[in-house]
């Protein structure tokens, strides 16, 4: 049988990952949230309406959704945007999800955890979201598990890509242009590439089609952890190895605790994630954060 797979938010870090790791699955229909499709659907996660008809059109075997709310910062003040973004738009995909029997896959965040502790989250951890990202990602969660329909949810942490911005972009520019900078030492977590994200998600749907009995949660980041400080440490370390002719101002990269960088949104501490439940059951083993960034790091520099 070949799959109809339904990706929405296909632009983002993870969608555009996705449009790679999909497109042997079936035929993949991509809608961004300005385009339409030859036959009309919306891939708009505002329009709740329209989005439930798409689905119902359509009828896709998979619906893989990557579209979501995720400036953490500026949910604060918008919380109603980041609330139909995150919770109700994923709950209408689920329930339409349910009626024409597709198998509806979602991304969630460490970000419903309090970061209290160190030991890594399990799925069944309480959860205590600290800021609007948070809950609404939370709700959304429970909005597809109260829907009935057969789904895959996936907890990650600190997305990066080799397209657009990101963190080590940001590291290296500052570190050309400073002799001493300043990051976070106190938040616990690992580096996670949206291509080891796209490639497990295909992976784990064609797993799921054979196997309903797998569906449910399951925390999805890279293999070991650091901290927002030994990340960059680690990308300066590498580029300098990488490419030694590279003018690089840094001497020194200072821990500070997340107090010196005030933002409108609470980070939690420890947003280390047990991934035990996701290798077990789709077979998997998940590499060490350090193997994806050098990666990525040969890719940009
Ligand atoms: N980034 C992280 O560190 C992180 C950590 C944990 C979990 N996650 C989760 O992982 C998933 C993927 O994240 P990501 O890093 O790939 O996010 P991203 O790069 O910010 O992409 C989000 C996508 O959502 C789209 N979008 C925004 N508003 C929309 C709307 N009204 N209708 C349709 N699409 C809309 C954006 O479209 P435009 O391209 O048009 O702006 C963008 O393509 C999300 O569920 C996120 O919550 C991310």
């Amino acid at each position: 049988m070949r799959l109809k797979i339904l990706l929405l938010g296909p632009n983002g870090q993870v969608g555009w990952e996705l449009q790679r790791s999909l497109a042997p699955l079936g035929e993949l229909v991509a809608l961004d949230r300005h385009g339409t499709d030859a036959e009309g659907g919306c891939g708009d996660l505002t329009q709740l309406e329209a989005l439930r008809q798409t689905v119902l059109a359509m009828r896709p075997d998979v619906i893989v959704n990557a579209a979501a709310h995720t400036a953490v910062d500026k949910a604060e003040s918008e919380p109603e945007l980041a609330r139909t973004l995150n919770a109700l738009a994923p709950g209408v995909l689920a329930e339409a999800a349910h009626g024409v029997g597709a198998l509806l896959v979602h991304y969630s965040t460490d970000y419903v955890f309090d970061g209290t502790g160190t030991t890594p989250w399990a799925e069944a951890a309480p959860t205590g979201p600290l800021s609007v990202y948070g809950r609404t990602k939370l709700d959304g969660e429970r909005a597809i598990q109260a829907s009935g329909c057969r789904h895959l949810i996936f907890r990650t942490s600190w997305v990066y890509a080799a397209r657009g911005g990101n963190f080590a972009k940001t590291m290296l520019r500052l570190a050309a242009e400073r002799e001493r900078l300043t990051v976070i030492d106190d938040q616990f977590g690992a580096p996670t590439g949206a291509d080891l994200i796209a490639d497990v998600t295909a992976h784990a749907i064609r797993q799921v089609l054979q196997r309903p009995q797998d569906a449910g949660t399951y925390h999805l980041a890279a293999a070991g952890e650091t901290t927002w400080n030994g990340y960059a440490r680690h990308v300066i370390e590498t580029a300098r190895r990488l490419r030694p002719e590279m003018a690089l101002a840094v001497q020194d990269v200072a821990a500070v605790p997340t107090s010196a960088f005030p933002t409108p949104a609470q980070r939690p501490h420890n947003s280390r994630l047990d991934t035990t439940r996701l290798q077990q059951t789709f077979g998997l083993r998940l590499p060490d954060w350090r193997r994806g960034v050098d990666r990525m790091l040969v890719e940009i520099l």
